[in-house]
């Protein structure tokens, strides 16, 4: 028997996600429920049913619907709203969300993210619109993505006069791109208790090279420990903090159940070390 993801926290929101779920940035392009059904499926059977999707992935709000409709079995889905400089206005914030939800068929979403922090709006009024969104009963749980720590304190503070939590906070996040270490964003999940979902958190699908001493430290675990590379990076990102979500993308189900198998076993001081040796 395959070993049970946990769920964690988003924050102070209730609401709970495996640790593992699936990015979908590529479940559109003329790709649809067809070939992307039973890997979606495979997910729902693996508890790794958490879905990261977003507006502007062109199609991927469509297939993931029809996937829910193939397949009713309960799933969580993340997705984002993208404030261009065209979208002043709170009315165009609510068309965004009534579309996503029409392409999801869902009457709520489970996390309503804002895309990227650049906006003419400003974070305090898209705050605002995000606790509209959880007041109205549209999404369950929001947050921010590619936003800086500073950021986070802005928009943590906006909603926290709403009553509205923010719960999680999507950035890049692997072992081969350490950033959020360094620039303040995982001390800000820790301090504001957020959810950091890692995405890329396989950089890409940078797991069968050995160029560098990461690539062959990562190989050298994977071999003794019998994994593969991509379970190796996942494990040791989801070993990190217990706020870390990691949503690998995949449009197999080979590289969907690999992925899965990052969860039930965990990495030990020496092998950490040497990890932390050759991606510092
Ligand atoms: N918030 C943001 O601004 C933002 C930005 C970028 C991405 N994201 C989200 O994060 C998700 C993940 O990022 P990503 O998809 O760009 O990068 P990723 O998860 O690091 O890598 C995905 C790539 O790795 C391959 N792959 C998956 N599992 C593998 C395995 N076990 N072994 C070898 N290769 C494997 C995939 O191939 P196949 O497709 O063939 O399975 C795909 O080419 C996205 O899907 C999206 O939902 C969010």
């Amino acid at each position: 028997m395959e070993p049970s993801i946990p769920l964690r926290p988003l924050g102070r929101s209730g609401v709970r996600v495996p640790a593992l779920g699936v990015g979908t940035n590529r479940w559109g392009r003329g790709r649809g429920v067809d070939q992307l059904g039973p890997v979606f499926s495979a997910a729902l059977d693996a508890g790794a049913n958490l879905f990261d999707t977003a507006e502007v992935y062109l199609g991927s709000e469509k297939t993931i619907g029809a996937c829910l409709r193939r397949d009713p079995r309960p799933a969580l889905v993340v997705t984002k709203f993208a404030p261009y400089p065209t979208r002043l206005s709170a009315r165009s914030f609510d068309k965004a969300l009534e579309g996503s939800l029409a392409r999801l068929g869902m009457s709520a979403v489970d996390l309503y993210l804002i895309h990227f922090p650049f906006s003419l709006v400003g974070i305090p009024s898209l705050m605002d619109r995000l606790a509209e969104a959880v007041q109205a009963g549209k999404a369950r749980a929001v947050g921010v993505s590619n936003f800086s720590a500073r950021q986070m304190l802005v928009a943590a503070e906006r909603l926290e006069r709403h009553g509205v939590p923010l719960a999680a906070a999507e950035v890049q996040f692997s072992v081969f791109h350490r950033g959020p270490e360094r620039n303040g964003v995982l001390a800000a999940c820790r301090e504001l208790d957020v959810a950091l979902i890692a995405y890329r958190p396989l950089a890409g699908g940078r797991t069968r090279r050995d160029g560098t001493a990461l690539d062959r430290t990562l190989a050298g675990i994977a071999r003794a420990r019998q994994k593969t590379v991509a379970q190796v990076a996942l494990t040791w990102l989801l070993g990190k903090d217990e706020r870390v979500v990691a949503i690998p993308g995949a449009t197999s189900v080979e590289h969907l159940r690999e992925n899965v198998g990052a969860a039930g076993w965990t990495l030990g001081d020496e092998e950490l070390a040497a990890l932390e040796r050759s991606s510092a």
